[in-house]
């Protein structure tokens, strides 16, 4: 056991993701917990390098279990890329006598963490936290299941208009780099095809997907785009359908950051609640660099260099089952 780990600093870095609030109210209880003093990080690595920061208490972070967005607040800091951000971000942990570091975050926040430790010393334990649940350590991040279940209950209302006017709707969802989202959600509003970064299905093979079903009798149907695919956003692949059957009638909808809100599930809730005090446990027992992950139900600790540097993909047989149902 480390006894020297007395006070923790807590951030929230990289896109908002909901469940990010119920992870730092296990932190900030687990530190109480632990007799750790907890100082709350506002805005991410840039409040860290400003020194916006204050100590969080076991009565602050009452009632935000169920809140959606992060109360301390999130940031992408291009100044922290480079080793004078990294170094005034430094200077002001040890102005506030900082041991460790919990970070709550994606890929580009790990980048970052695994810089600041290398330079500086400083121990730091990561928790999963972005809609896109692209890394690696984790079946699932924070925030994740929340945002596929907003997608499902916007698919399912677009639904209700594509088939009382005969439409084929194409949604956007959010995955700049990732179809995770995509195929998730896709998979569970039964849409007749998923495009995704991860899989190629070209427009000629979409147009053959839209014929086959219109021959079938289908007259609506949901694609699902995610945002990183390589034929373009929804809009452009509307387009190009349209290019090849101009008698369909095509509506667009981009669900855009409406995806990133709201109060996350029970699956979010509970998972930030465990990875949030295993982070805890993580920097108490000598670890560092390292992502607190659930795999198979498991805690597990992962290196951050290993979970920024590997790609993950959404499951091919996810992808397989709903090409073979969508018909
Ligand atoms: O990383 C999460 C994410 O929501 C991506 O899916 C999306 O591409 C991106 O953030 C949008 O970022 P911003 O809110 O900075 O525009």
């Amino acid at each position: 056991m480390n006894d020297t780990i007395r006070k923790i600093g807590v951030l929230t870095s990289g896109g908002d993701a909901p469940g990010m609030n119920a992870g730092l109210r296990a932190v900030v209880r687990s530190c109480h917990y632990y007799n750790i003093e907890c100082i709350g990080i506002r805005r991410g690595y840039a409040g860290m390098m400003e020194g916006d920061m204050d100590p969080i208490g076991l009565r602050d972070v009452n009632r935000i279990i169920n809140r959606g967005g992060t109360i301390i607040q999130s940031s992408r800091c291009e100044a922290f890329r480079h080793p004078e951000g990294r170094s005034k971000a430094f200077a002001k942990l040890q102005e506030w006598g900082l041991d460790a570091l919990v970070i709550i975050g994606g890929n580009g926040s790990f980048a970052g963490a695994q810089k600041l430790n290398e330079e500086h010393g400083i121990p730091i334990v990561g928790l999963p936290g972005t809609i896109d649940n692209d890394l690696y350590g984790s079946d699932y991040t924070i925030g994740f299941d929340t945002a596929t279940n907003t997608v499902i209950d916007a698919v399912d209302k677009l639904r209700d208009t594509a088939r009382s006017h005969d439409r084929i709707f194409f949604v956007e969802v959010m995955g700049r780099d990732s179809g995770f989202i995509a195929l998730k959600s896709g998979l569970a509003t039964g849409a007749i095809a998923i495009l995704l970064p991860e899989e190629d299905l070209s427009i000629d093979e979409l147009v053959v997907l839209l014929e086959r079903n219109a021959a079938s009798g289908k007259t609506s149907s949901i694609v699902i785009v995610a945002e990183g695919d390589a034929n373009g956003g929804a809009f452009t692949v509307a387009e190009k359908v349209k290019r090849h059957m101009p008698h369909l009638e095509t509506r667009v909808t981009v669900l855009g950051h409406i995806q990133r809100g709201g109060s996350p599930t029970c699956a979010d809730r509970v998972l930030a609640s465990r990875l949030g005090v295993a982070a805890v446990e993580a920097l108490r027992n000598g670890m560092t660099n390292v992502m607190a992950g659930i795999i198979n139900d498991e805690v597990v600790y992962t290196p951050l260099e290993e979970v920024f540097t590997t790609v993950v993909r959404p499951s091919a047989e996810e992808f397989r089952v709903s090409k073979i149902i969508s018909i």
